[in-house]
């Protein structure tokens, strides 16, 4: 299966769109890095894609798979909402990674939370009342873990965290108590950093198109509550002033990881602060994309006279890589992911433990790697 080779080697404007100010629209995040592998703020070199923990994982798990019978185990899978992008690669690749490790496709049951955690708590309810054996559970809202967690451990069922991940005092909480409960994803600091690290290897001369010094950028923010979307805008801003910028922001506004809200607060900008716009920073791809669509509209060339990069990889993202249309992204390894959130239920079912938190690495994406990227993840 070639896509499981790959973690081996490598508003309507006023209402749908919030202002968030500049400055971050951070308060300090309170994840915790926990045991992740990525290093802190993720410096990590830019890359060919070599997350070989994940070959490890799989490897692992593939020789477990072999000796245990998993057809009747039943997986319960919440994503918090379908119609994301990348949420749909996620969930395609831990699908067929599970049948492929043993399970029957029928007994993986995935439910759409439509991005509403009401709905979603239901359909843990559900699982828990049908009493499946193990639950991936990717929440609507993080903040909500605590009583996700309560419901699932009094029931006796372990549990997978995915893609966002539960605050530091929850995580501990799983660590002190001993459940089987465990956050599978990477270190949103780290794919910030190499945000900003794509933007910084230009160098001054190259971004500061006006020539006053300073780097003039605009940010779109996914979910304010999900913490990748809090260390992207922090860590992609402090990367450039890391290297040595001095940085302004113009304005920092939430799309809410979509396309749509996206495009319509780039166009806005691009009308409210036009050529002053040197760099447009989106916390994902699909943000990224619809950007790149205000940005043409408007009679700008992306990597001429505005620098543009996003985070995830999609296809049509890297193909723009490819095009010289978009600066750069970072790959937001969803086979790393998805496997090891399927290594770990699988542990999970077998009786074994986790850890409490397993990462994986980001992979930055320029023109230098990006068909190499583009050819593992079509
Ligand atoms: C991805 C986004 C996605 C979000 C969903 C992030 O890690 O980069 O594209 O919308 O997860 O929670």
């Amino acid at each position: 299966m070639k896509k499981k080779v790959v973690s081996l080697i490598l508003a309507a404007t006023m209402i749908a769109t919030m202002v968030t100010g500049c400055g971050g629209g951070s308060d300090e995040p309170a994840a915790t890095d926990g045991a992740a592998t990525t290093d802190e703020a993720g410096t990590a070199d830019e890359a060919t894609p070599a997350t070989e923990t994940g070959a490890a994982d799989a490897a692992d798990a593939a020789a477990d798979a072999a000796g245990g019978d998993y057809a009747d185990k039943v997986v319960g899978v919440c994503i918090y909402q379908f119609s994301d992008n990348f949420m749909t690669l996620f969930r395609t690749e831990l699908e067929n990674y599970l049948i492929a490790q043993g399970f029957s496709k029928d007994n993986i049951k995935i439910v759409d939370g439509a991005n509403d955690q009401a709905t979603q708590t239901g359909q843990i309810d559900n699982f828990i009342a049908e009493g499946v054996d193990v639950l991936i559970i990717n929440p609507v809202n993080s903040s909500s873990a605590e009583t996700i967690t309560d419901k699932v451990v009094a029931a006796e069922i372990p549990l997978v965290y995915i893609n966002r991940e539960p605050d530091a005092s929850e995580e501990q909480r799983w660590a002190d108590n001993n459940w089987n409960v465990t956050y599978v994803g990477c270190d949103a600091k780290q794919s910030g950093t190499m945000q900003g690290e794509l933007i910084a290897d230009l160098g001054l001369e190259t971004v500061d198109k006006n020539g006053d010094g300073k780097i003039q950028y605009i940010m779109v923010e996914g979910d304010p509550e999900n913490i990748d979307a809090q260390y992207r805008t922090e860590y992609s801003v402090k990367a450039l002033e890391d290297a040595g910028f001095e940085v302004e922001c113009l304005t920092d506004q939430v799309g809410n990881w979509q396309q749509d809200q996206a495009q319509q607060i780039v166009a806005n900008a691009l009308g409210q602060y036009g050529d002053d716009i040197e760099v447009v920073f989106c916390n994902n791809d699909a943000m990224a994309l619809g950007a790149l669509q205000a940005i043409q509209s408007a009679g700008r060339t992306v990597n001429e006279d505005i620098y543009l990069v996003g985070v995830d990889a999609l296809s049509e993202a890297l193909e723009d890589v490819i095009a010289g249309t978009m600066t750069g992204t970072v790959f937001n390894d969803h086979f790393s992911q998805s496997h090891s959130a399927a290594d770990a239920a699988i542990r999970f079912v077998n009786g074994e433990t986790n850890e409490y938190y397993i990462g994986c690495d980001y992979v930055k994406v320029t023109t230098e790697n990006a068909q190499e990227v583009l050819d593992m993840v079509k």
